[in-house]
């Protein structure tokens, strides 16, 4: 197919009904409980009011997904961002091409389409520029000028509530200190997505994205006011298990954990399986920022965890190690994690 400009040619080309090697399996496709979410937390009262940094803890417990409102980063950031996203895959399909897999000058740069084409029995209606974060130097050489100023300010200014959430996290699981081994494994590196889902003829029969859970520690995401992303929720309890849409809310980010922080909380903490549904008759963007331990650090249940008693569910895994084993395969639901099992 045409390279350069991923499912957004197809989209632009007007077509009216879906191609087939975007016909997902039945059982790709989820049932929706209704009028049900996940929680909404107002940060607003934080430094005054203790249940809120525990509110945070107990839906990273539960769900393992929340919205966040009031979390301090400035909304013409996240507007500037959004903004960013648009222009760059407005871009000339030539100008997008420059950073696939075959062009691009870097692998920590890569523009390119559904999620690993070669494991997957159908494709996945989204298009995506992904950015491994090194240094400002190497960002301001090296990813697209579209966005990358915006992007950078939007890593710049997550970071104060990342640190925030991390802290109160590891509090809750009588982890006092964040020092400098436990800062790498829970924030040494981070990778963010510009994702576009174009408007899509046969959104029902395919997928945006098919469901899987993250393998960051935690993933902050930006959505715009589309809609699409579905979580599941009572994941193996019968017929209450199920997926929940996630409402966009203007200003929010959605917080979700992800595969490495359900292993270094020795499963306390939930990484759960989500997936997008694209529009029918617009184009969504989100922009997650995948916040992940060094690819070089060893993750395993944390060892106040284990001094305290707890046996270990998971086994020590170089980080590295995990992150190609989830890229090797196609998006199949949440079996990463049982590679550290
Ligand atoms: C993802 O989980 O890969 C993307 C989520 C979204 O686009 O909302
Ligand atoms: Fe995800």
């Amino acid at each position: 197919i045409n390279k350069g400009n991923g499912v957004k040619g197809l989209s632009d080309l007007g077509i009216k009904s879906l191609p087939s090697q975007y016909i997902q399996p039945q059982d790709a496709l989820i049932n929706v409980i209704p009028q049900q979410s996940i929680p909404v937390i107002d940060l607003s009262n934080w430094d005054n009011d203790p249940k809120v940094a525990e509110s945070v803890c107990e839906a990273a417990e539960k769900f393992g997904f929340f919205q966040l409102v009031n979390h301090g980063v400035p909304l013409e950031v996240l507007d500037g961002v959004k903004d960013a996203t648009h222009r760059f895959f407005g871009l000339p399909a030539e100008e997008k091409r420059k950073y696939t897999k075959e062009l691009s000058s870097t692998n920590n740069v890569r523009f390119g389409t559904s999620f690993s084409p070669d494991a997957e029995k159908a494709l996945e209606w989204k298009d995506y520029l992904s950015l491994f974060y090194v240094s400002e130097g190497e960002a301001s050489a090296l990813w697209p000028c579209a966005c990358r100023d915006e992007v950078l300010e939007y890593m710049k200014k997550s970071q104060v509530l990342c640190t925030k959430l991390m802290t109160a996290l590891m509090e809750k699981l009588n982890v006092k200190e964040i020092d400098e081994t436990k800062e790498s494994l829970l924030m040494g590196s981070k990778r963010i997505n510009l994702n576009y889902y174009p408007r899509c003829p046969n959104p029902q029969l395919t997928v945006g994205v098919g469901r899987h859970s993250d393998v960051s520690s935690l993933t902050f995401l930006l959505q715009d006011e589309i809609g699409g992303l579905y979580v599941r929720v009572n994941e193996g309890k019968g017929e209450d298990d199920g997926w929940v849409h996630v409402p966009p809310i203007e200003g929010s980010l959605v917080i979700n954990v992800g595969d490495a922080l359900q292993i270094l909380s020795n499963g306390r903490y939930k990484s759960v399986e989500h997936c997008v549904i694209a529009s029918g008759s617009k184009n969504r963007i989100s922009i997650p920022i995948f916040v992940n331990p060094k690819p070089n650090d060893v993750i395993g249940p944390l060892p106040e965890l284990i001094a305290a008693g707890e046996k270990p569910k998971y086994k020590n895994i170089l980080y590295s190690d995990y992150v190609k084993h989830f890229f090797r395969k196609a998006h199949d639901g949440k079996k990463t994690v049982a590679f550290a099992e």
